[in-house]
């Protein structure tokens, strides 16, 4: 094999920490994209040793903040030619959290789960060119599921700052609009990435033990049924194998602006009238996430919130 390198960001605990150690055992240059050094320094060496893989090299990026993704990004372009594979696995998510803006003056889940992907994987095309197989990989969730109910809608009024003070903010809604809008960016960056050869598709994560550092970042209420779902979820290393076979198996190596679920079956829209069974099962999505004028609207607000930063940067310019 060819020397394969994957960024994966948020790999110092749970699935992208195991996903960290798996792709390291197989013999790729991990870059395990951390936003805190000192933490991920001993999980660092954790997998250098438990692999035998001295290729796993820590890099400091907070996704919610453009600059230090543009840093990243920089920094991966002056050490590395290509990149065969760019999972986005950090997720922004603390129960009873107040209403928090970004550097960047975006809502902070959504400038995490969405915005940051949005913006390192444009930054990061010309590496991702160069590889024979470029494939990314969306880490999203079960939680998309509320929009089978017609009712829901992503609030993008929120996203920005608080227009309705009244409204009372919740990290769980905030939480599931921005994994919706993440599979809706998955669709259409698969299209618009696909004369360049990359694949993109997204993972719906259905639940995976969580490690006691991220039960501690949880408000001490909330830790109470997080741990009574940890004793029904599976390790993280069901899901991060579910992350390699997605990214390197020849099952997928044309797969495409997909969702997969926990089973690696492709889902497929769900109808326009859910049943029990639709919405239980995980064979299909909601229609919300195929509508067209929503994607559009995702994409054009990511394209909008990250203009203004990038034409401020030298060398740098708004995203198409
Ligand atoms: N576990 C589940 O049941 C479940 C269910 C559905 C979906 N998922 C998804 O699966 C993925 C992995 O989840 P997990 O359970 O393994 O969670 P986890 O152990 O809490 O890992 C999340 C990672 O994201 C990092 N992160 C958070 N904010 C960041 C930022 N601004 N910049 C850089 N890194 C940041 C965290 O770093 P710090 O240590 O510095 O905070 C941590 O390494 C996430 O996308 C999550 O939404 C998980």
């Amino acid at each position: 094999m060819d020397n394969k390198t994957v960024i994966i960001t948020g790999a110092n605990s749970g699935i992208g920490k195991a996903a960290s150690l798996l792709f390291a055992r197989h013999n790729y240059t991990v870059i395990m994209a951390c936003r805190n050094i000192e933490r991920s320094k001993q999980v660092q060496e954790e997998i250098i040793s438990e692999s035998g893989n001295q290729d796993v090299i820590l890099m400091r990026v907070d996704m919610s903040s453009f600059d230090s993704i543009h840093a990243f990004c920089e920094d991966y372009k002056r050490k590395f030619q290509k990149l065969d594979i760019l999972i986005h696995n950090a997720a922004y998510f603390n129960h009873g959290e107040k209403y928090r803006l970004s550097r960047d003056h975006v809502e902070l889940t959504f400038a995490t789960n969405t915005v940051g992907p949005f913006l390192m994987t444009h930054l990061l095309l010309e590496p991702l060119k160069k590889s024979s197989e470029p494939k990314v990989l969306n880490a999203s969730s079960n939680i998309i599921k509320h929009f089978f109910s017609p009712k829901k809608a992503i609030a993008f009024d929120n996203l920005k700052g608080m227009v309705n003070k009244k409204l009372k903010h919740s990290v769980y809604n905030s939480y599931r609009d921005s994994k919706m809008a993440l599979v809706m960016l998955t669709f259409k960056m698969a299209e618009n990435f696909k004369e360049h050869g990359i694949r993109v598709n997204a993972l719906q994560i259905n639940g995976a033990r969580m490690s006691s550092a991220t039960l501690k970042k949880f408000k001490p209420i909330w830790r109470i049924p997080a741990l009574v779902q940890n004793l029904f979820f599976p390790p993280a290393e069901f899901m991060a194998n579910n992350y390699f076979q997605i990214c390197t198996s020849g099952q997928f190596s044309n797969t495409s602006g997909k969702l997969i679920n926990h089973k690696l079956e492709i889902m497929e829209v769900g109808p326009e009238n859910p049943g029990f069974k639709d919405i239980w099962g995980a064979s299909v999505y909601p229609v919300y996430a195929d509508k067209r004028e929503v994607q559009n609207k995702v994409w054009q607000l990511c394209r909008e919130l990250t203009a203004q930063y990038l034409n401020s940067v030298a060398g740098t310019k708004a995203l198409s």
